[in-house]
């Protein structure tokens, strides 16, 4: 990237060219933007601007790239990866997409929503609900999070095995590239093979090719049925046959299926108000399973008798069907809220790795029996979409520990992590993305070509590199 200017220049330039757009420079209002959610990173900004169209979004950039001002996109600031935070410098310009935030049409027929990047996502799913219909993605950080930023980091959550990534949720999107030039292509078409899927290449980009405006996303009939069961399993295998053969007795209905370690579930009994563990008795491993159907069947009889199927071969322990949505809802909000208990115990160490279904049995004893070697003081607490063979492979220092002696145990701990994972056939990044916590990591674990094209793609849609410099790819 070119030198950049003075700060007084570039906000004299931001302001003179983008005069419509809000800009904070006071240290009060900028402080929100500058932090990420875990406060791993603590960064400076040059100003953080708040559009409110993508005409002005493109202004801004047009303005960044002839000055050579870097920018950082940033949607509802929940990256566990440190995205959206501006480096140390105080030149980068962070724009927040926030005011960007109407749904401009639902087309119930064609079953699509176009939405502006800075909805929240809850917002989406409560439009979407509102014209009867159903919008899949679903993350803990659905109140926080925009349309934007999950596209941005092609997000996952909970109900990716029945419907996808954010990714296969976007028909299609509207964005502004580095130059400020505006990519349109709100299609809503399910067919539309017209050459390269630029549209695709944006999503998963975090911020570094492009800024997201809006996005025309699937919709789906409203659910009429859910059967919802939390499983005491005798093991990770036990989890893995059980998840066989509810995808042989339920097909597509199969919505969710969640692992989560006994540590789990009494970090959030013990951390998180009013949050009891659905079963009696100590087991070491759960499932959170959920079926789900747009008509009305008989969703509990089919989940009961699978679960009864399952315990006679020995791999279900007990079980507790949701007899009401109250319950249901407590079920989920027991898991959803699993990683703000693990934030409260005091520092730790996150993994957001993914290995193919079949081998999570053994990456999971391996990488266990690595831990108890080597942290002994860590606890692991090993959760996530199963299903997806996704798993939070975290540890926390449930008896006290300085955040410093954790983080300098960090990039050791992440290698021998991930070097398993890899190891299993896995990814060392599922759903959360690279951003800055793992650019060595994805710098580490690419083969040569894969960066090649990836750094050819960076200089072609942003010759300059002002898109989230730091982020993603290695300088
Ligand atoms: P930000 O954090 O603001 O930004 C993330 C990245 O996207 C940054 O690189 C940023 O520069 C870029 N970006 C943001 N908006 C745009 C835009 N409009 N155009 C271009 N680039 C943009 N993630 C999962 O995948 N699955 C989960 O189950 C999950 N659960 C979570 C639970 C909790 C409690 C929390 C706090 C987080 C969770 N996350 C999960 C992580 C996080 O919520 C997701 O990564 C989310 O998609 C980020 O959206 P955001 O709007 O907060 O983006
Ligand atoms: C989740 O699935 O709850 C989050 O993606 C995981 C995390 O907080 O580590
Ligand atoms: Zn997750």
């Amino acid at each position: 990237m070119s030198a950049a200017p003075a700060a007084s220049v570039a906000l004299e330039a931001l302001r003179r060219n983008c005069a419509e757009v809000p800009l904070l420079t006071l240290g009060e209002d900028t402080a929100p933007y500058l932090t990420d959610h875990r406060r791993l990173y603590h960064g400076q900004a040059l100003a953080v601007a708040l559009p409110r169209s993508a005409a002005q979004v493109s202004a801004l950039l047009a303005c960044c790239h002839s000055l050579g001002i870097a920018v950082v996109p940033q949607g509802g600031n929940t990256s566990y990866c440190g995205g959206a935070t501006p480096d140390e410098s105080g030149q980068q310009l962070v724009i927040g997409l926030g005011h960007m935030n109407r749904v401009r049409a639902i087309d119930t027929a064609n079953y699509s929503i176009t939405v502006e990047a800075g909805c929240l996502l809850a917002h989406v799913q409560r439009a979407a609900d509102a014209a009867g219909c159903y919008f899949p993605l679903e993350l803990g950080s659905a109140g926080s999070c925009q349309i934007g930023g999950n596209l941005a980091t092609n997000a996952g959550g909970l109900n990716v095995l029945r419907f996808g990534m954010a990714r296969e949720l976007a028909l299609g999107i509207e964005a502004v590239l580095p130059d400020g030039r505006v990519f349109q292509r709100l299609r809503s078409l399910r067919k539309d093979n017209t050459g390269y899927d630029l549209k695709s290449l944006l999503i998963g980009s975090e911020g570094t090719l492009g800024i997201i405006t809006a996005a025309t996303l699937k919709l789906w009939p409203p659910l009429r049925r859910r059967a919802t069961a939390f499983v005491a399993v005798a093991d990770v295998a036990a989890a893995i046959a059980l998840l066989a053969q509810l995808r042989a007795a339920a097909g597509e209905r199969l919505h969710s299926f969640e692992l989560l370690p006994r540590a789990a579930v009494e970090l959030a009994c013990r951390f998180i108000a009013d949050t009891r563990a659905p079963l009696d008795g100590a087991h070491a491993w759960y499932v959170l399973c959920e079926l789900s159907s747009f008509v009305d069947e008989p969703l509990d009889e089919l989940l009961q008798n699978a679960l009864v199927q399952a315990s006679s071969l020995g791999w279900v322990l007990d079980a507790a069907l949701a007899a009401s949505e109250a319950q249901r809802r407590a079920f989920w909000s027991l898991r959803e809220t699993i990683p703000e208990a693990q934030r409260r115990a005091g520092p730790g160490v996150k993994h957001d790795i993914s290995v193919p279904v079949s081998a999570l049995p053994a990456f999971v004893a391996e990488a266990s029996a690595w831990v108890r070697r080597e942290v002994p003081a860590g606890t692991l607490v090993a959760y996530g979409h199963a299903g997806d063979g996704n798993l939070h492979f975290n540890i926390n220092w449930l008896g006290g520990a300085a955040a410093a002696d954790v983080a300098r145990q960090e990039p050791l701990i992440r290698r021998a992590i991930h070097d398993l994972v890899v190891a299993h056939g896995g990814s060392i990044s599922a759903e959360h993305g690279i951003g800055r916590l793992k650019v060595a990591e994805l710098q580490h674990y690419t083969s040569p070509v894969e960066l090649d094209l990836m750094r050819e793609i960076k200089r072609a849609l942003d010759p300059k590199g002002i898109m989230n410099p730091g982020k993603l790819l290695a300088p």
